[in-house]
């Protein structure tokens, strides 16, 4: 008979201790541990004589090691193939995080189903077959590979798994298995932290690539241990505005490729649609000008988007004026108010500024800085700017405008959609062919030259 006992977990990486505690020795989180019952088998590892081990493993010298490159798997699908960095490693755990409803189950029973020359088994612990099948008839792809099967235990699932011998395994989600090794209710994190480590098992030895679909807290994060991050090669995550059609893939980790890698999709009727050129939708379809909006010549990962930055800026009609952004830090927002009042002498501080990213997205890329500035300005002087114009730099504190990486591809893509200007720092052109592009590149050294230019 198994024992059960009662052990506290830290939510934030796993430390384990047998009482409760406030402070997480392991990663110094207040407030972080969790009670769970965990029943302890009779066949423990770690009550075997270790005297005595029966050794299957051995060490190999490196030299030996084969490193035929393996081909990595296309999937199908530009977008997802970016995100994995180039395609599916075989044997590879993979996560997708995301919140519910954004279209994790969409995406990878799409993929599955559209890899028709691959067996793929789709283990679903959420919805059952039937609801799987609806969802498959809404994407309208027929698929005779594509295997589903409704199961939550891990044990029975490998043995699925070693007599259908799949392609890719696909787990619907993460926080449904349960493991018999481990007595708590599934989603707990002892549960979450034992079945990982299984499928991670089972993706290595029988060479499978996984793919565990993982819910997200409100406050971001993957639900579950940190540590399951840690098992996993890569981490990618969906998200998106649910009232936006577009939804963006990021990597978050990967043990194979960039971690700054995006793929862009649209939710469609019939399921998920690669954007494979966002810039043509980023940018909203407008003949006339009008004020307060400006374009950034924006990169993420190794891809060059321009994306439209609105700004609104109005007397304040109460006390405190308001500060508010949409796919913005708002914090920099306010630095960059502080900057323009300081250094250029724009009157800010009584004014309600609102800021937003078109089409949902969020950018960290501080290349938007110029724009967003721009966009300020034009919002405040009620003076529009042509729509065939584009911003690359970022903005310092004492209101110098600062060089960018990458910028030849930022100046490329504006050439590629017509622009007539760019604005970019002064320190960027250094050593810059710019006769090569038909826009003009526009240097800048200050806020002020930008007014002026403008
Ligand atoms: P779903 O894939 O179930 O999300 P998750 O697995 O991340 O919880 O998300 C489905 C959402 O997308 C749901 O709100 C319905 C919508 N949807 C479409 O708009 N078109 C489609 O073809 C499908 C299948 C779903
Ligand atoms: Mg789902």
């Amino acid at each position: 008979m198994a024992k059960i006992k009662t052990v506290f977990y830290c939510k934030e990486c796993g430390n384990e201790s047998p009482k409760w505690i406030g402070h997480c020795p392991g990663c110094g989180a207040w407030n972080s541990y969790v009670e769970e019952s965990v029943a302890v088998g009779k066949d423990n590892k770690s009550a075997k004589n270790s005297f005595l081990p029966e050794m299957k493993s051995k060490p190999v010298p490196v030299l030996e090691i084969s490193a035929a490159k393996e081909a990595r798997i296309d999937m199908g699908c530009e977008e997802l193939n970016r995100v994995l960095g180039g395609g599916l490693v075989p044997g590879s755990l993979i996560l997708l995080g995301g919140e519910p409803g954004i279209g994790k189950s969409t995406l990878l029973l799409q993929v599955a189903l559209s890899l028709k020359d691959k067996k793929i088994l789709y283990v679903s612990g959420e919805e059952s077959a039937q609801q799987i099948k609806m969802r498959a008839e809404r994407i309208g792809v027929r698929n005779e590979s594509c295997l589903i099967l409704t199961e939550t235990n891990t044990t029975d699932i490998t043995k699925h798994i070693e007599e259908t011998k799949p392609d890719i395994v696909v787990i619907d989600s993460i926080q449904t298995l349960e493991s018999s090794a481990v007595d708590s209710t599934a989603g707990s994190i002892s549960q979450i932290r034992e079945t990982a480590a299984e499928m991670n098992k089972v993706a290595k030895s029988l060479h499978i690539p996984t793919f565990l679909i993982g819910h997200i807290t409100k406050d971001g994060s993957i639900a579950g241990p940190k540590i399951l991050e840690h098992i996993v090669d890569t981490v990618i995550q969906f998200e998106g505005d649910r009232h936006y059609g577009f939804r963006v893939l990021r990597t978050i980790k990967n043990r194979f490729g960039s971690s700054s890698e995006l793929g862009i999709f649209e939710m469609n009727a019939n399921g998920l649609r690669e954007v494979s050129n966002p810039s043509e939708i980023l940018l909203s379809q407008r003949d006339e000008n009008v004020s307060g909006i400006s374009i950034a010549a924006t990169l993420e990962g190794l891809r060059p988007m321009m994306i439209e930055t609105q700004a609104l800026v109005s007397t304040a009609a109460y006390g405190t004026p308001q500060r508010s952004c949409t796919g913005f830090d708002t914090r920099r927002l306010n630095m960059l108010l502080a900057v323009l009042e300081k250094r250029a002498g724009f009157r800010l501080s009584t004014k309600d500024v609102f800021l937003n990213i078109a089409g949902g997205l969020r950018v960290d890329d501080p290349a938007i800085d110029l724009a967003v500035v721009a966009a300020i300005l034009s919002s405040n002087e009620d003076v529009e700017i042509s729509n065939r114009y584009a911003f690359a730099a970022e903005v310092g504190l004492s209101g110098e405008i600062r060089s960018v990486n990458r910028i030849e591809a930022r100046i490329a893509e504006a050439d590629k959609l017509g622009m007539e200007k760019i604005f970019v720092s002064k320190y960027n052109c250094r050593g810059l062919d710019t006769s090569k592009y038909s826009v003009e590149v526009v240097p800048l050294a200050t806020i002020g030259e930008l007014v002026k230019s403008l």
